[in-house]
């Protein structure tokens, strides 16, 4: 297993869910090959939640990375990023392979740009 993919799910252990009890772990890898893990934080107001996917990104970007290679996502039965996520994964990555894990490892291996095809982006904004 890579090590993205097994810092993805060693992440679920972090994740604070007295909610959904939906663990989700992240991991990104950035162009020098440190790895970077996320998992969601859940709110009892429900939708200040942060995912497992943002919680990596911002830590990574806190941290002064700036550059992805990829991106894993575990949960206990292959839950693949929602939309907001696929946004914000698309905005700070471009186009980088996105691995989708259980407990066992890789379920699917797609792309950010599968993700979301037709993104909203900078571009629109010039
Ligand atoms: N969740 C993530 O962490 N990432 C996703 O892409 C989908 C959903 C979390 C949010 C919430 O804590 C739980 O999974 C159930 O929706």
């Amino acid at each position: 297993m890579t090590k993205i993919i097994q810092k993805a799910i060693q992440m679920r252990d972090k994740a604070h869910t007295p909610y959904s009890n939906y663990t989700v772990g992240a991991a990104l890898e950035t162009k020098d090959g440190n790895i970077i893990g996320g998992c969601n934080i859940e709110n009892s107001s429900y939708s200040l939640t942060n995912c497992a996917e943002r919680t990596a990104l911002f830590t990574a970007i806190a941290k002064g990375y700036s550059e992805f290679k990829a991106l894993a996502v575990s949960t206990e039965n292959g839950g693949s990023p929602c939309g907001a996520c696929r946004q914000v994964i698309w905005e700070l990555c471009g186009n980088i392979p996105v691995y989708i894990c259980d407990d066992n490892g890789l379920v699917e291996e797609t792309t950010s740009s599968a993700l979301l095809p037709k993104p909203f982006d900078e571009s629109k904004l010039r």
